[in-house]
């Protein structure tokens, strides 16, 4: 089988390629700007890596469709600051230079599988959301933070249009706050320039405060990397069309916790494993603040976001196996080892 990967120097693509090299025969063809998180990659004769603006080569990545089996696009922007403070830009990777990527697949007959997000469901009141039933649930227009959930919806509307009245071979997958090594860089200092993980991690290790987004009771299903990547394995084997025009929630709805939860179990993991850093976590405080001074007037948030999987269980066999102290365990060997 021959994969396309957009954006594989993420962290989704970088992930991906590792296991597809080490667990396949499948020829990897891939595209990024950068490729510091593909060094394992690189050494492989079946990785073909090409450095380029998927923006500004279309006539390349045109070509790359043609000769694929299954395309991944993996370029998004995907940290919630940045839709509220560059919507546009958001509007135009997220959904303009991917939506040519679609048409191109439905274009040659290519299985595409796409990325969506748990953002879709928005601020869906439901207990678990459903792919099938829950409503996606967004805020007014000035309420910026809505463009991502809004032009990821908008893909996933398009795509299954085209699956359903042009034949198009799909699959979206829901990941639910995939976390693990390599997520963001640690080093960015900006409040909110890393999803909110690397975003403590980071606080910690300068011996800033930790800032509690409106006090950190809004809960999050974190979702380790390797769960996420073998339920995406099984979506691209698609053995017995098993994931042929379906949407799957992937996520960890075991490892439900709050954001203030979050920091606590970091700063006593980080005080108690790691010597170095650990009177730095030791003098951490958690300090509440408002949303709107943290990312301004057009940030709205959600409270609970908990993943239905029965879909990806019944259809891919797949199921969650790395609870939140094992997959942080991993993820802070990885930053601060
Ligand atoms: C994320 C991002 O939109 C995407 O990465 C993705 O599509 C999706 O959700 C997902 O991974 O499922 P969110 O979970 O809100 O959205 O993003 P984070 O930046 O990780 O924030 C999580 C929570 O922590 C938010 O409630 C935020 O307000 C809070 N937070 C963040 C803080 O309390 N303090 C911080 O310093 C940063």
């Amino acid at each position: 089988m021959n994969i396309f990967i957009i954006g594989a120097n993420g962290f989704i693509g970088s992930h991906l390629s590792d296991t597809i090299l080490a667990t396949t025969d499948w020829q990897v063809n891939a595209m990024d700007l950068y490729d510091d998180k593909l060094q394992d990659a690189l050494k492989n004769s079946r990785f073909h890596f090409h450095k380029g603006d998927m923006l500004l080569e279309k006539d390349w990545v045109a070509e790359q469709i043609k000769n694929s089996d299954v395309i991944l696009p993996l370029v998004a922007v995907a940290t919630p600051a940045t839709y509220v403070q560059d919507p546009l830009r958001v509007f135009e990777l997220d959904f303009e230079a991917n939506l040519n990527i679609v048409r191109l697949c439905a274009e040659y007959n290519k299985r595409i599988i796409f990325p969506s997000t748990s953002e879709v469901y928005g601020m869906c009141p439901d207990s678990e959301f459903d792919e099938d039933k829950s409503h996606l649930v967004t805020g007014p227009i000035s309420k910026e933070r809505w463009i991502y959930s809004s032009s990821k919806q908008l893909m996933d509307r398009v795509i299954y249009a085209y699956g359903k009245h042009r034949g198009l071979k799909y699959s979206l997958f829901r990941p639910f706050n995939w976390y693990g090594p390599r997520l963001d860089n640690i080093l960015n200092p900006k409040p909110g320039g890393s999803r909110v993980l690397t975003q403590f991690i980071g606080n910690i290790l300068r011996g800033e405060e930790i800032n509690l987004v409106n006090g950190g009771e809004q809960q999050r299903c974190f979702t380790y990397i390797d769960d996420g990547i073998s339920a995406l394995m099984r979506i691209i084997e698609n053995k017995n069309n098993a994931a042929h025009n379906k949407i799957f929630n992937i996520g960890n709805p075991t490892e439900n916790i709050s954001i203030r939860r979050l920091a606590e179990i970091l700063v006593s993991l980080i005080s108690t494993n790691y010597p170095k850093h650990a009177a730095n976590a030791q003098a951490t405080k958690l300090v509440n603040i408002d949303a709107h001074m943290y990312y301004g007037e057009g940030y709205q948030d959600v409270s609970l976001r908990v993943p239905a999987i029965k879909h990806a269980k019944e259809s891919l066999h797949w199921e969650p196996k790395v609870n939140i102290e094992t997959g942080l365990r991993k993820t802070l060997d990885f930053y601060l080892q």
